[in-house]
C-alpha cells in the first residue's frame, strides 16, 4: 500500500456545542442561572482535527452531518475552514449531533451528547471510503462513533497504517479485549484508562500497573493524559512520566482533544512518542487557560513565538 503524503485522517463525531458557564454543576432536580454562553464547532472528531490544523499540521475529516439548521450551520464553517468536503456525510432526516457543556469557575465541566448524525458513521460509510482511508498514514478516531465502525476500521487497517484511538467517551460495558491488540496508539485519560483495566488509577504505581495491563491487552503504545498531573508514556521500551506546567485554568472542555490532536501533529512528523507528548501537554495546557475547545489552542505562530516554553 502506498501511503499519501497527507498524512492523517481523523474519523469521528462534530457536535454544534451550546457552552453554559454556571457557578456550580447542578444536581438532579435542580435548575440553576447560567452567567454566559457562547456556541462551538465542536465535537471530538473536530476538535482534534482543527488542534491539529491550528499547531501547523494538515489533516483530512471523516465526519457525518445532520441536515438540520445545526447540520447546516456546520456544513457552512467546514467550507469556511477550507476542509476537504471528499468524506463530509450529510445524513438525511437526521439532526447533527449537539453537546450540552456546563463549565463551572473552577473550569471543571460535564457534557450530555446526542450523537445525533455521528450515530449514523456506520462501517458501511468507512467500507465505501476504504481505499481512501487506507492511503493515510495515521488514522485517528474516538468513541463518539459507533463501537462497529472503530472496530472495523481496526480490522481493515494494513500493516503500514497507524491506528490510533483516543477512547472518549468511554464505554464501561465494552470489552476491549478484541479490540487492542489492533491499536497501535491509545490515549486514554486516567478514568478510560482504570475503566478499560478495571483498575484504580489514582496514584503513579496504579497508572503503572494499569498500564501494563493495557500492554498485556494487545495495545503498542499508550499515553495516558493525567490532566495536571501530566502524562504518562508507555511501551516495551519507555515508562516515562511527563510533568506539567502549572496553568490556572477556566474551562478544561477539549483539553483531551487539543492534547490528542497535537500529539498527532508532532508524532506524524517525528514518530517520537516522548517528544510529541511533551508538545502535546504543553499545547493542552495552555487551551485550558482560555475558553473554547479548539479556539483555544495556540496556533502555530503563537507556538513558535513560544520558541523557549515549547523547546522546538
Ligand atoms: O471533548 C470536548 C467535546 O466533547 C465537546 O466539543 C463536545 O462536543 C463533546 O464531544
Amino acid at each position: 500500500m502506498k501511503i499519501n503524503k497527507r498524512s492523517i485522517i481523523v474519523i469521528g463525531s462534530s457536535n454544534f456545542d451550546i457552552n453554559l458557564k454556571v457557578k456550580n454543576i447542578p444536581v438532579t432536580g435542580e435548575t440553576i442561572l447560567s452567567s454566559d454562553m457562547h456556541t462551538g464547532f465542536g465535537g471530538k472528531g473536530t476538535n482534534q482535527v482543527l488542534t491539529i490544523r491550528k499547531v501547523g499540521g494538515e489533516a483530512d475529516y471523516l465526519t457525518c452531518l445532520g441536515d438540520d439548521i445545526f447540520g447546516e450551520l456546520y456544513l457552512d464553517y467546514l467550507k469556511k475552514k477550507n476542509f476537504n468536503l471528499e468524506f463530509i456525510n450529510i445524513i438525511k432526516n437526521q439532526n447533527n449531533g449537539i453537546a450540552i457543556v456546563n463549565i463551572d469557575f473552577e473550569g471543571r465541566n460535564t457534557i450530555v451528547v446526542y450523537p445525533g448524525s455521528s450515530s449514523f458513521l456506520s462501517p458501511d460509510i468507512i467500507f465505501k471510503n476504504l481505499d481512501r482511508i487506507l492511503e493515510y498514514e495515521i488514522i485517528m478516531t474516538q468513541l463518539e462513533i459507533p463501537v462497529e465502525t472503530v472496530e472495523f476500521i481496526a480490522e481493515k487497517k494494513g500493516s503500514e497504517n497507524i491506528f490510533v484511538l483516543n477512547p472518549s467517551p468511554i464505554n464501561k460495558d465494552y470489552d476491549y479485549s478484541t479490540l487492542l491488540p489492533k491499536v497501535d496508539i491509545l490515549i486514554p485519560n486516567e478514568v478510560e484508562l482504570s475503566q478499560i483495566t478495571e483498575s484504580e488509577t489514582a496514584n503513579a504505581g496504579q497508572i503503572e500497573k494499569a498500564s501494563k495491563k493495557i500492554l498485556d491487552m494487545g495495545a503498542k503504545n499508550l499515553i495516558v493524559t493525567l490532566g495536571n498531573r501530566g502524562v504518562f508514556v508507555n511501551n516495551k521500551d519507555i515508562q516515562k512520566f511527563i510533568a506539567c506546567t502549572d496553568f490556572k485554568p477556566v474551562d478544561t472542555t477539549g483539553a483531551g482533544d487539543a492534547f490528542t490532536g497535537a500529539f498527532l501533529y508532532k508524532y506524524s512528523k517525528t514518530k517520537n512518542l516522548i517528544a510529541s507528548a511533551d508538545f502535546a501537554n504543553k499545547v493542552a495546557g495552555l487551551s485550558v487557560t482560555r475558553y473554547g475547545t479548539h479556539e483555544s489552542v495556540p496556533d502555530a505562530e503563537e507556538i513558535s513565538n513560544m520558541r523557549d516554553f515549547f523547546k522546538y
